[in-house]
């Protein structure tokens, strides 16, 4: 794993848009890997900014998002469907039909999941897949014990992960308890990983990832077998 030390959220969102940028402009029609959260948001702002002053152009990238609460329709605020289209893909000249997100409104979500590990399949794999970890060291929304053989997937969020979430939501209550997430191996297939991680609050993760045993307790600890990872880390997030 390749890290960048940079000074705080700022800076990490700069280079992390720098390092898509680069990316998307060497193989347009790339297919990308995205996440949601707090973090990515600054590397999103970053990435219009760019759009509007230089016109990079989405016109050809195709976007698979790793996951989505199920029970949440794309009109729901709260939804990553959402997340994704006001924080991004409404302000830059993507092609919506070629932004993937997995459905958590459908009547059949099992049959959601194999749809979506294909969907990704048929398109060859993504390229370039956007990751921030999770306190617990969860990745998409693989929580530990996560087999790293697993596919797309349903999930039962875990109660770290509930509470963390809820400062998107109005009350704690309104936070789904399940949701559909790339599996390990879905991830682990990607040709190339950006890891982003920013803030006190992932400084235990990261110490983890960095210097623990690549275990299924510690969902992100199997990137250490993954030959191309790059962390993009701020000061905050790395232990002294
Ligand atoms: C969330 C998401 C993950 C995200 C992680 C960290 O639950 N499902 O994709 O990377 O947890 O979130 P944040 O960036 O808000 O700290």
């Amino acid at each position: 794993m390749k890290m960048i030390e940079v000074e705080n959220y700022q800076q990490m969102s700069e280079k992390a848009a720098e390092y898509i940028i680069d990316k998307v402009t060497n193989v347009p029609s790339m297919k990308l890997g995205l996440a949601t959260g707090g973090t990515p948001v600054g590397t999103y702002k970053h990435l219009i900014e760019d759009y509007q002053k230089n016109g990079t152009s989405y016109r050809n990238v195709t976007t698979f998002n790793l996951d989505e609460y199920i029970g949440l329709s794309g009109e729901n605020k709260n939804s990553y469907r959402y997340y994704m289209n006001d924080m991004f893909f409404n302000h830059i000249d993507i092609n919506k039909g070629k932004t993937h997100i997995p459905q958590g409104d459908v009547s059949d979500i099992q049959k959601e999941c194999l749809r979506y590990e294909e969907l990704i399949a048929e398109n060859g794999g993504i390229d370039l897949q956007i990751l921030g970890i999770g306190g617990n060291g969860h990745i998409g929304f693989n929580e530990p014990g996560t087999s790293f053989h697993s596919k797309t997937h349903i999930v039962d969020l875990a109660p770290s992960t509930i509470e963390a979430n809820a400062r998107f939501f109005n009350q704690l209550e309104e936070v789904p308890t399940k949701a559909i997430t790339m599996g390990i191996s879905t991830i682990m297939k990607s040709k190339e990983i950006l890891l982003l991680v920013s803030g006190e609050s992932k400084k235990e993760a990261l110490d983890k990832l960095i210097n623990g045993p690549v275990d299924e307790s510690f969902p992100a600890s199997i990137l250490k077998n993954h030959p191309r990872v790059t962390i993009i880390a701020d000061k905050a997030a790395v232990a002294n």
